[in-house]
C-alpha cells in the first residue's frame, strides 16, 4: 500500500528526536495516469494459459561476461500486459476469487458473499513461497504447496457497487480477502504441454483470514497491553492482516508479515505515545470498525497492539492453529528473512518499512538442530526458536561499519525509568525502545535476502522523497528512487553484533534533470526496489513497487511500469527481465528446487493514485474496466500468481 495519509509506509511517523528528525516534509507530486493504449491480442477472455506477450529487446547488447543470466533484456514498458523476454512463457495460475480448493468460483461481478470469499483467494497477493513435496526421497519441482500473503483489499473492486452503503456483510467480505492462502500446485502434462494448476480438491487448501485465530507467544504473551474483552488472557488473537512479505524457516513452515495494520483501526482523539509512534489516527482509511468494535480503539484500546508481529504458519499442518511471535517485535513488518548463525541459532532479519524506521535482526537463544529438518515423513513444526531470543537494531555508521544495538529490557536504557516496564513492553513498542537506542533512520526497508554463497545480506530501501537530513547509508536528500544496501556481518556469523556495508546500487533515470536522482545503475533504470530474492545459483530478483501516481509525466516516465530485474552481485550488472501491466506492483517471486520455474505476483493491476478504485467512476482515468489483466477481455483487475518458464525447459534467468 502506498500514498496514504499518515501514517502507513509512506508517511512518518517517526517523530522520535533520534538522528535526523526530518520536520519538513518535502510535498509528492500527483500525476494522473494517462489513457490507456488498447491492445488487441486476440485472445479470448477465461483463465488463460498465456497472458503476455514476448518483449521486444531493449537493445542488441549482449550481457557483459561474468553475468550469470543468458536473457536479453525486455524494454520498458507502460501497456497493460506482463512482458518476459524471448524464449520465455507466462501461465496465469491462482487470482483474486479463485477457489483455494473445490470451493465457489469467482463471480466476476465481485458478486461472491463473504462466506464465499473466505474460501477464495483474497486480494493483492504478495510475499510467497512454494514448499516442495518430498516425492521418492527428492524436493519435487512440479508439485507444492504455494503460501500466498494477501496483503489489504481495495473496496472499490471487492463489492459489486464499492465503499457505497458500507454494511456488516462487506465488512466480513474484506476481512475474508486479507491473510494467507495455501493452495496445492502441480505441473501437469507432457514437454510444452506440461500446465501448472491448482490442484483440486486438496486437504491442504486453507485460508487463513483477519477472522483466523492465532495463538500468541513469546515474552509479550499473555501481557496486560495485550488482553482484550473478547481475550483477556492476551493469548488469542482473531486475525492477521497486512500480510506483506514473508520467510521460511529451516524447519519447513511459512512466515507472513504484518505491516500497515495501522490503517485499519479508528484511533482515540487522545492517542497514547505507543498508539502515536505506530500511525493509529482518528481517521481509519477502512471502515471496519462500523460493524467491528474491536476496530475502534475507543472502546478496545489494546487491540491495535494484537497486530504488527510476525506469524507463523505450517503449511503441512491445515489443523495447526498459526502463531504470533512477540519475541520478533512489533513494527509494521515488511519480510522475515531467516538463516542460520554459524552455531545454529536462527537469525531473522527484518524491515519496518515506514519512511524514516528502522531494520531489525532476532537471534534466537537456543540452536537449530539440523535433525528437525523435515525428513520425507514430514515432521511437525517447531517454531520454539522464534519464541526466545534477542531483538536487535541496526545502527549504520559512516566508514562502512554498522553495529547491532540489543533491544533487551534493563539495557541501554529500556528500563521503567524510560517507560519500558519489561521485555513485554520493550518489544510491543519496538519502535520506542529503537528510537531510545539510536537506531538509523532508513529511507523505508523493505524485502531482505541473503546470498546463498557469500553470505551477504541485501535490503531495498523503496525510497523516500521526505528525506532533507541525509546519512552515509540514505545518502540522497528526496531520494524518489530507493536504493540497495548490503552488509556483511562480521566474521561472516549470522549472529555478529558488528557488520560491514556499502550501497549495491542508486537507482534512478539517467536521464533525470535532477543529477541527484539519476543514480549509478550499471544497467536498465528503475526505482523503487522492494521485493528482493535470490535464486539458487545466486541472482539477485529486484522488484520493483513505485507509487501509481509516479508514472505517466512523472519521475518515472521513462522507467514505466513496474517491473523484475536480475542484478549479479559481483559485476553489480542489472538487467530487465520483466515488466507489469498498469498499476501494478510486482512481488513474491520465489521458484521451484530446479530453478526452471518462477512464480511471481502481479500485485494491484490498474492501481489508481491513492490505491482505491470507484465503481461509479470506472473511467476516471482507471484502468477498469478496459484493463487487460489478467484477462485481455476486461472486467475487473484481479491480482494473480504466475508462473513464467522458459520454453525450452532451461533455468529461469539461467
Ligand atoms: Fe507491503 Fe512495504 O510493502
Ligand atoms: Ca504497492
Ligand atoms: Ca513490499
Ligand atoms: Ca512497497
Amino acid at each position: 500500500m502506498d500514498e496514504e495519509p499518515r501514517g502507513t509506509d509512506a508517511s512518518p511517523v517517526n517523530e522520535s528526536g533520534n538522528r535526523h528528525l526530518n520536520d519538513l516534509l518535502v510535498p509528492i507530486p500527483r500525476g494522473g495516469l494517462t489513457r490507456r493504449r488498447l491492445l488487441q491480442m486476440g485472445l479470448a477472455g477465461g483463465v488463460l494459459p498465456f497472458l503476455g506477450l514476448p518483449a521486444r529487446a531493449a537493445g542488441k547488447e549482449r550481457l557483459p561476461a561474468g553475468f550469470a543470466a543468458t536473457f536479453e533484456a525486455v524494454a520498458a514498458s507502460t501497456d497493460d500486459l506482463v512482458h518476459v523476454p524471448e524464449g520465455y512463457s507466462l501461465e496465469l495460475l491462482y487470482a483474486w476469487g479463485d477457489p483455494v480448493s473445490d470451493g465457489p468460483v469467482f463471480r466476476a461481478d465481485a458478486s461472491n458473499s463473504a462466506a464465499e470469499q473466505a474460501e477464495q483467494a483474497g486480494m493483492h497477493h504478495d510475499g510467497m513461497h512454494f514448499f516442495p513435496f518430498v516425492e521418492r526421497g527428492r524436493a519435487s519441482s512440479s508439485h507444492g504447496l504455494l503460501c500466498v500473503n494477501h496483503e489489504y483489499t481495495d473496496e472499490g473492486l471487492l463489492h459489486p457497487d464499492g465503499r457505497a452503503g458500507w454494511t456488516a456483510e462487506k465488512t466480513l467480505k474484506s476481512q475474508c480477502a486479507h491473510g494467507v492462502s495455501i493452495v496445492e500446485i502441480d505441473l501437469t502434462g507432457e514437454g510444452r504441454e506440461a500446465r501448472w494448476r491448482v490442484v483440486r480438491p486438496s486437504p491442504y487448501a486453507r485460508r487463513i483470514t483477519a477472522r483466523t485465530p492465532l495463538h500468541i507467544d513469546g515474552p509479550a504473551a499473555g501481557d496486560e497491553l495485550l488482553r482484550t474483552h473478547e481475550d483477556p488472557r492476551g493469548e488469542r488473537v482473531l486475525g492477521t492482516l497486512a500480510n506483506c512479505a514473508m520467510g521460511v524457516t529451516p524447519w519447513g513452515t511459512y512466515l507472513s508479515c504484518e505491516e500497515n495494520f495501522n490503517v485499519y483501526f479508528l484511533g482515540s482523539e487522545r492517542p497514547t505515545a505507543g498508539q502515536r509512534r505506530y500511525g493509529i489516527r482518528e481517521r481509519a482509511v477502512y471502515r471496519w470498525h462500523e460493524h467491528d468494535p474491536r476496530f475502534a480503539v475507543a472502546g478496545e484500546p489494546n487491540e491495535p497492539n494484537r497486530f504488527g508481529w510476525v506469524i507463523e504458519i505450517d503449511p503441512w499442518n491445515p489443523g495447526k492453529m498459526p502463531v504470533k511471535h512477540t519475541a520478533l517485535g512489533r513494527f509494521k513488518h515488511e519480510g522475515a528473512t531467516v538463516r542460520l548463525a554459524r552455531d545454529g541459532r536462527v537469525v531473522v532479519y527484518m524491515g519496518d518499512d515506514e519512511a524514516f524506521e528502522y531494520i531489525y535482526k532476532y537471534v534466537s537463544r537456543e540452536r537449530f538442530d539440523a535433525r528437525q529438518r523435515r525428513s520425507a515423513a514430514r515432521r511437525p513444526a517447531d517454531g520454539r526458536l522464534l519464541e526466545d531470543g534477542t531483538l536487535y537494531v541496526a545502527r549504520f555508521a559512516a566508514g562502512g561499519h554498522g553495529r547491532w544495538v540489543a533491544l533487551r529490557h534493563g539495557e541501554n536504557g529500556l528500563d521503567a525509568a524510560n517507560g519500558f516496564a519489561s521485555q513485554a513492553e520493550v518489544l510491543i513498542h519496538a519502535r520506542l525502545a529503537a528510537d531510545h537506542v539510536g537506531a538509523t533512520k532508513m529511507d523505508r526497508p523493505e524485502w531482505i535476502a541473503v546470498h546463498p554463497q557469500s553470505g551477504e545480506v541485501y535490503c531495498s530501501l523503496t525510497h523516500n522523497r521526505q528525506r532533507v537530513d541525509t546519512d552515509a547509508a540514505n545518502p540522497r536528500p528526496g531520494n524518489v528512487f530507493g536504493h540497495i544496501v548490503r552488509w556483511r556481518e562480521d566474521g561472516g556469523d549470522a549472529a555478529a553484533m558488528a557488520f560491514s556495508w556499502d550501497v549495491f546500487v542508486l537507482c534512478g533515470d539517467p536521464g533525470h534533470a535532477d543529477p541527484k536522482q539519476r543514480g549509478n545503475i550499471r544497467g536498465d533504470a528503475f526505482g523503487s526496489p522492494d521485493g528482493l530474492w535470490f535464486d539458487r545459483d545466486g541472482r539477485l530478483w529486484i522488484q520493483t513497487d513505485a507509487p501509481s501516481s509516479s508514472g505517466d509525466g512523472g519521475d518515472y516516465a521513462r522507467i514505466g511500469n513496474n517491473q523484475v530485474l536480475v542484478a549479479d552481485v559481483t559485476s553489480r550488472r542489472i538487467r530487465r527481465f520483466l515488466t507489469g501491466p498498469r498499476g501494478c506492483e510486482m512481488t513474491g517471486l520465489t521458484g521451484t528446487p530446479d530453478g526452471r520455474n518462477v512464480f511471481v505476483n502481479v500485485q494491484h493491476p490498474g492501481e489508481l493514485p491513492g490505491s482505491r478504485s470507484d465503481p461509479a467512476r470506472p473511467l476516471g482515468g482507471s484502468a477498469w474496466p478496459a484493463n487487460q489483466f489478467p484477462e485481455v477481455t476486461g472486467g475487473r483487475p484481479r491480482s494473480a500468481t504466475v508462473v513464467i518458464r522458459r520454453v525450452d525447459g532451461g533455468v529461469v534467468g539461467g
